[in-house]
């Protein structure tokens, strides 16, 4: 059997097209070749993000269903592309800051940046924390729509919030204490402190005014 050409350059375009498709799992990712990959991608893209750490259990037991949910979303049928990718916080210092800076709560952590400017942490990129229970379909859902996540900015308000309530919480028992207190030593010094002088009676009584006269 004879190839034409045309086929030949065919199977050749398949084989280079299959070795470059990204595979399966989640992208690697150090800050630096992330702030790369991140400004060469399109804007309109979204970026799934895990910072784990190797150490953590529950990183590695979720680690599987996470490679499950990068071959789930790297799929040219998505609507929207979707680059999911992980960062080991361990990696360095810059990973580590890059970390902090989202505020996250502990490992395994996932955001989603809908990109809107060209730096990973740029005001207009969108960034949600995800906020569901730890599941490939949760978290398929959140990274095509950003349900189950917050954004940073109602993470930042709902901690104040909370802080607001606890100040408030704190007042009312200080306040409550003192007044607890007072009563108690009202009630002390009533029973027990120097009895108000009354005017005696009797025959004390008949000196004094005699005093007075
Ligand atoms: C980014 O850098 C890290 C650390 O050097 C490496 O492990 C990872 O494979 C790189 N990722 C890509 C997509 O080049």
């Amino acid at each position: 059997m004879r190839m034409s050409i045309g086929t030949i350059v065919a199977l050749l375009v398949a084989l280079v097209a299959s070795s470059v498709r990204v595979e399966g799992g989640a992208i690697p990712l150090s800050a630096s070749n992330a702030t790369e990959l991140f400004s060469a991608s399109e804007l309109g893209d979204v970026w799934l993000i895990e910072f784990f750490s190797p150490g953590c259990g529950h990183c590695r037991k979720f680690a599987a269903s996470y490679d499950a949910v990068a071959e789930r979303l790297h799929n040219e049928d998505e609507p929207v592309r979707v680059h999911v990718a992980k960062v080991d916080v361990n990696l360095g210092r810059a990973e580590k800051e890059w970390f902090r800076a989202y505020g996250l709560p502990g490992y395994p952590s996932f955001v989603r940046i809908e990109k809107h400017h060209a730096e990973l942490r740029g005001g207009s990129n969108l960034i949600h924390v995800f906020s569901g229970s730890r599941s490939v379909e949760a978290m398929v859902n959140f990274a095509r729509s950003a349900e189950h996540g917050k954004t940073l900015d109602e993470r930042e308000r709902e901690k104040q919030g909370d802080g607001g309530k606890h100040w408030r919480t704190k007042i009312v028992l200080v306040a409550s204490s003192v007044l607890a207190l007072a009563l108690v030593l009202l009630i002390a010094i009533q029973m027990f402190g120097p009895q108000p002088i009354l005017p005696e009676t009797g025959p004390a009584d008949a000196v004094r005014t005699k005093k007075k006269q």
